[in-house]
């Protein structure tokens, strides 16, 4: 590779949120209108999310963490197993405990993270009724496969594609497959917005309870009141039908996610070419193992995960040039307390200390690209 005069004036950060005006812009907009709660802009945002996903139903909460929590509501999940991944932001095995079931840990797959079917086939018992699999990174868990043993034993497959906005698993788009699909909005999430999340999922009956759920159980929404026909006599009257939760977003919040959906395939596009640049840059280096790309799948790339033995060595190299990285994740069942809930997972134990996070953002420039992989060789030089 040639010599490279760059140097960042700003450290690099790892992730962070893309804009442009038209955000601003369509924020404005609500503020402007009066409506600021759920109302128009979420029931559109919701329409377009299920049409670009191809999902029957789409509704929309205020985090993956409360979609991960309702969908394993209804899918009825209290008192039973959930066989599920340890290598995920802690809220996916929460939704679990949220519902008084019982994470049953199995091990993932080294190369691409994700979990490994042959462990779940490995740990179903009488008691099992769901499946939680995480796209890691954006790229799609092995679906066909996670499906033929939910459909095998008469489990619900729920997916966390928190990763995984505008992923696409053999043709068929992430949100269209399992039949609940949580999306993650968070800052820096490929589609972000202030916070946010959604459940693509087919079945109307899991919906209407998703949103009553959603709205502390109410069987109404203040929008859809509004707009009642006998307004004037009857806009107030609701029912509150069972224990829901504060768990609805708002228009603010829709109005950037109808933008960055817009912008999705494009931003989406921009962190592949990013990882193809560290791909080509990185590829001949025997002491880094690269992340995977399986050939049947376009990953939104949410992220781009090197293995290497000497991980905390590298990171403390690239912090010193300005370059912060990260470490997604630690196993959950090693959390203090998931240790009732612990068992050997041999994968996931050796290598997630070998993972290290690169800088990966739509923004990203290829100079920054080029320089943080220059920096990455001079390491071992
Ligand atoms: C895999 C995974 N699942 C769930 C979540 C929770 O998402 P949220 O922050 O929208 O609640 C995150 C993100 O932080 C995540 O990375």
């Amino acid at each position: 590779m040639t010599d490279h005069s760059y140097s960042p004036a700003q450290p690099i950060p790892v992730f962070r949120p893309f804009h442009g005006e038209e955000e601003i812009e369509a924020v404005a907009e609500v503020l402007r209108s009066g409506w600021w709660g759920q109302g128009p802009k979420t029931a559109e945002f919701e329409q377009r999310f299920a049409e670009f996903v191809g999902a029957p139903l789409a509704v929309s909460l205020n985090s993956a963490t409360a979609a991960l929590h309702l969908a394993l509501t209804v899918a009825g999940v209290e008192g039973a197993e959930v066989i599920t991944t340890p290598m995920t932001f802690v809220s996916t095995n929460h939704a679990i405990l949220y519902n008084r079931a019982i994470p049953v840990f199995a091990d993932i797959q080294a190369d691409t993270l994700n979990i490994d079917p042959d462990d779940i086939e490995r740990k179903i018992t009488p008691r099992t009724r769901a499946i939680m699999a995480v796209d890691y990174g954006g790229q799609p868990a092995d679906l066909d496969r996670l499906q033929a043993i939910a459909q095998a034993h008469n489990l619900l497959l729920i997916e966390d594609a928190a990763h995984a906005a505008g992923s696409i698993y053999k043709g068929r788009p992430v949100g269209s497959i399992a039949p609940m699909t949580c999306f993650s909005f968070h800052p820096v999430k490929n589609l972000a917005t202030g916070d946010g999340g959604m459940i693509t999922l087919g079945d109307p009956e899991w919906a209407e309870r998703v949103r009553r759920l959603r709205w502390v159980g109410i069987n109404k929404d203040t929008w859809v009141r509004s707009d009642d026909a006998d307004e004037s006599r009857y806009a107030w009257q609701y029912d509150v039908t069972e224990l829901g939760f504060k768990y609805h977003t708002n228009d603010i919040m829709a109005a950037i996610a109808l933008v960055q959906l817009q912008r999705l395939p494009q931003t989406n596009a921009r962190r592949r070419a990013i990882a193809a640049m560290y791909d080509a840059g990185l590829g001949d280096l025997d002491w880094i193992q690269l992340p995977v790309h399986r050939p049947d799948v376009v990953s939104a790339q949410h992220n781009y995960v090197i293995h290497l033995d000497n991980r905390d060595g590298l990171a403390g190299w690239l912090r010193e040039h300005k370059i912060a990285t990260g470490m997604h994740y630690i196993p959950n069942h090693l959390y203090a307390m998931y240790r009732p809930y612990a068992t050997p997972l041999p994968v996931a134990e050796r290598e997630w200390k070998r993972l290290l996070t690169l800088p990966l953002f739509p923004a990203l420039t290829d100079d920054e690209v080029i320089y943080i992989i220059e920096t990455i060789r001079r390491y071992h030089a």
